[in-house]
């Protein structure tokens, strides 16, 4: 079969392949570059379920083809569950990774480290042209330190240590990381119901 990634990020397209091949899943895998343009919808859903759906949706309806989406994000629980599904654009529309990584460090300062509790959140979608669609999501539970540490990773990994380890996302290395981590956990839980579908 046939599925369209609707994303451009070649980081989040060969993790995927990775993780096809991994599951020996028949399934051929595009991205957004590999088909025709459409107009890609803005992420105003208020979960990451939701735009994930949105997001599949609008990439099923433009190629005619199986489509894949994710949405994901870093809920904070001293900031009611922010940033949220603003993960990506917390300090502003075009803020760098490292602006918002700044901003929430800075809005955590004087906290209590043990209150600093959190989790990162994938939402995955699947949105077929014969109207199926099923999403899912998983989280990777932890808590925020006040110091970054770490090169490895991107966003918010330089201050999460996730439940069970002592390094920061940061620290671990990618392969560690994608053992554990809410968006393959998610991708992985999604090519089992892929398969399971297909067969
Ligand atoms: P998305 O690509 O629209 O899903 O945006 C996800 C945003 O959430 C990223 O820009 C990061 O800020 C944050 N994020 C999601 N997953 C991770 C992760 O595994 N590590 C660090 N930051 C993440």
């Amino acid at each position: 079969m046939k599925v369209v990634l609707a994303t451009h990020n070649a980081k989040k397209l060969a993790e995927l392949r990775r993780l096809v091949a991994e599951q020996g899943t028949d399934l051929d895998i595009l991205g957004l570059d590999d088909v025709a343009p459409y107009p890609e919808p803005a992420e105003t859903e208020r979960t990451f379920e939701g735009n994930a759906l949105l997001k599949a949706r609008a990439c099923r309806n433009a190629t005619g083809e199986s489509a894949l989406a994710d949405d994901s994000g870093i809920e904070v629980d001293l900031l009611n569950n922010m940033p949220g599904v603003r993960s990506a654009r917390w300090a502003g529309r075009d803020a760098s990774d490292r602006q918002n990584l700044e901003l929430l460090i800075a809005q955590l300062a004087d906290t209590d480290p043990a209150e600093r509790t959190g989790r990162f959140v994938a939402a995955v979608a699947f949105a077929a042209p014969d109207g199926t669609e099923h999403v899912l999501r998983a989280t990777m539970e932890g808590r925020l330190v006040s110091a970054p540490r770490g090169e490895h990773g991107f966003g918010y990994d330089p201050i999460f240590v996730t439940d069970g380890q002592t390094r920061t996302n940061a620290e671990l290395l990618p392969s560690e990381k994608d053992a554990i981590s809410h968006r393959g956990k998610a991708v992985r839980a999604m090519l089992r119901w892929l398969a399971d579908r297909e067969g």
